[in-house]
């Protein structure tokens, strides 16, 4: 891992049944900054300081869930590269041309073995986080650090089948690491695995669900634990349903508050954890410990949030 294959979650496609609603929610409640409409309907977000042009796409729809999740990749040489490695391992890959999604290169796309979308891509043009890069300072022009105060999309939380199958593609095709992972104290059984392709305890997650392609949350990162409890105020301010109020996770030792867009999906906002290198072992948990794996804070793991998906 030195930073130069897969790089972060740069994407992800949300559906949305009630367009007005969801602008609510993520421009007016979270702040996140919308920088452009497509001509078919798609709106397009970014959060004050990521650099690419957008990170979140919500997509009009008579249902909730998730369209497909990003990667972006160092460069073309990069995808080019891991193509013929997914390939190998068996999944089939389209290709999709440049301009297809706005401002972005040309795409990979395949589906995982856990039911998900999933693509590649190397190049997304950029809009910068309003500072410049000369003698750039270090907070934006007052005004611009709207809502929940979201610095960028971090990692999402994916349901689904064949959990193992899925940690060997993205360790052995992506080169993440396995970061931690929660198995059945009985029968030794994945039942959620934790990946990184960074420093970040995870950059994306599975959760054993028997259904395929379902979608548990998108998380955005703030600056520290204040910011959470700040963000709590601002969420119970304005009715935003709540699944798990402020706590802290035992598995990526994050600070965290669950709620839901106006069609269900969940959100999560997040601080802090701890610092992955790639010689850091695997963490396991099992369920003997299910309570300190969700929620360290008081130990009790919430039904909601193990059997809600969208
Ligand atoms: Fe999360």
């Amino acid at each position: 891992m030195s930073m130069r294959g897969v790089l972060r979650l740069g994407e992800v496609g949300i559906r949305v049944m009630d367009v007005a609603a969801a602008r609510r929610h993520y421009d007016e409640i979270l702040g996140l900054h919308e920088v452009m409409e497509g001509p078919d309907g798609k709106i397009y977000y970014k959060a004050w300081d990521e650099q690419d042009y957008y990170s979140i796409v919500l997509n009009p729809s008579d249902r909730a869930g998730i369209d497909y999740c990003a990667f972006k990749v160092y460069d073309d040489a990069t995808l080019t590269a891991l193509e013929s490695k997914i390939k190998a391992f068996g999944l089939d890959v389209r290709h999709i041309a440049a301009g297809a999604h706005p401002k972005s290169g040309r795409r990979l796309q395949f589906v995982l073995p856990t039911g998900h979308t999933m693509q590649l891509y190397a190049e997304k043009e950029q809009l910068g986080n309003t500072l410049g890069t000369l003698n750039p300072g270090v907070v934006p022009d007052d005004g611009v650090i709207r809502g929940t105060h979201i610095n960028r999309l971090d990692h999402a939380l994916l349901g689904g089948p064949n959990l193992d199958e899925t940690t060997k593609l993205f360790t052995e095709v992506f080169d993440f690491d396995l970061s931690e992972k929660l198995i059945d104290h009985d029968s030794g059984a994945s039942l959620a695995v934790f990946l990184t392709c960074s420093t970040k305890p995870h950059d994306i997650a599975f959760v054993l669900q028997p259904e395929p392609n379902r979608f548990h949350h998108a998380s955005f990162l703030l600056e520290s634990a204040h910011d959470v409890i700040k963000a709590a105020d601002r969420l119970g301010k304005y009715r935003v349903p709540i699944d798990v109020g402020p706590n802290r996770h035992g598995i990526t030792r994050g600070a965290t508050i669950y709620f839901f867009d106006p069609s269900g999906n969940r959100n999560e906002v997040f601080a802090e954890g701890y610092v992955h290198y790639p010689d850091s072992p695997t963490l396991m948990w099992d369920t003997t410990a299910m309570g300190p794996a969700q929620f360290a804070q008081d130990n009790v793991p919430r039904q909601s949030f193990l059997e809600v998906f969208t």
